[in-house]
């Protein structure tokens, strides 16, 4: 694991969005795991600027996003489908058949759609750069923590911090969808390289509790510290609780 501690939001934003860029300079055909949230949305910013700078291109570009709530239409201004279209792919030149984003309106059909996403991931090749952020409790992607993690992606029951925390993007915190369906760990770490950004004060608990040398499914972020090509951009705030902790070789 390599933690970097960036200065502040933006000199985050530009790290990340450079590890993308030499990702995606390095290999033919790339397929990225993209996350959603509001950390991540500085480095689509930038991403999106050096395209139309023409620094890069995105037409061989696959991607597989990490979650989306079950129940919410791609019109939904809170669905991750539109989150990801208004942040990046309608500014960059990403294939609409390329872009794959779980789908689920209805629970009962969650099994077929989980499956079927692992299956493409898989057609495609595996994931080259994975993308995460984190919640306040320690969850990537809605891996929520437990006493148990589900290797897959499956459909997931939300945890009452994280309906908390993403209450602030609806208007009551009873909008916000109980359900979501989420990549799983082994989702995850089957990635070859994965990123995980973290910025502010209200996350350094978490960063703390996740890299600091013990892993528990109780905090799921954890888990990425066995990762053998793991790195995680965190600004002061969130890293201010890690102490002198640096992870060794
Ligand atoms: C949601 C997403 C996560 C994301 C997290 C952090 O819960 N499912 O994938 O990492 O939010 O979001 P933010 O960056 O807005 O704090």
């Amino acid at each position: 694991m390599k933690i970097q501690v960036a200065a502040n939001y933006l000199e985050l934003s530009e790290l990340a969005a450079k590890t993308v860029a030499e990702q995606l300079l390095g290999t033919g055909k790339p397929v990225l795991g993209l996350a959603t949230g509001s950390t991540a949305e500085g480095m689509y910013a930038r991403l999106v600027e050096m395209y139309r700078q023409g620094i890069l291109n995105f037409d061989p570009v696959v991607t597989f996003n990490l979650d989306e709530y079950v129940g919410l239409g791609p019109d939904h201004p809170q669905s991750y489908h539109f989150y990801m279209h208004r942040n990046f792919f309608d500014h960059v030149n990403v294939r609409p058949e390329n872009i794959h984003i779980p789908s689920c309106y209805d629970a009962r059909e969650a099994d077929e759609i989980c499956r079927n996403y692992d299956q493409e991931i898989i057609k495609a090749g595996g994931i080259d750069l994975q993308l995460l952020g984190i919640g306040v409790n320690g969850h990537i992607g809605f891996n929520e923590p437990g006493r148990y993690l589900q290797t897959r992606t499956h459909l997931v029951e939300l945890a009452a911090e994280t309906i908390q925390a993403n209450s602030r993007f609806f208007n009551a915190v009873d909008e916000v969808p109980h359900q979501a369906i989420t990549m799983g760990i082994s989702s995850i770490m089957k990635a070859a390289k994965i990123l995980l950004l973290a910025s502010g004060e209200n996350k350094a608990p978490a960063v703390r509790d996740s890299f600091s040398g013990l892993v528990s499914t109780s905090v799921p972020a954890s888990l990425l510290q066995l990762h053998q090509n793991f790195t995680v951009i965190a600004d002061r705030e969130a890293a201010s609780l890690l102490g002198n902790y640096r992870p060794g070789p």
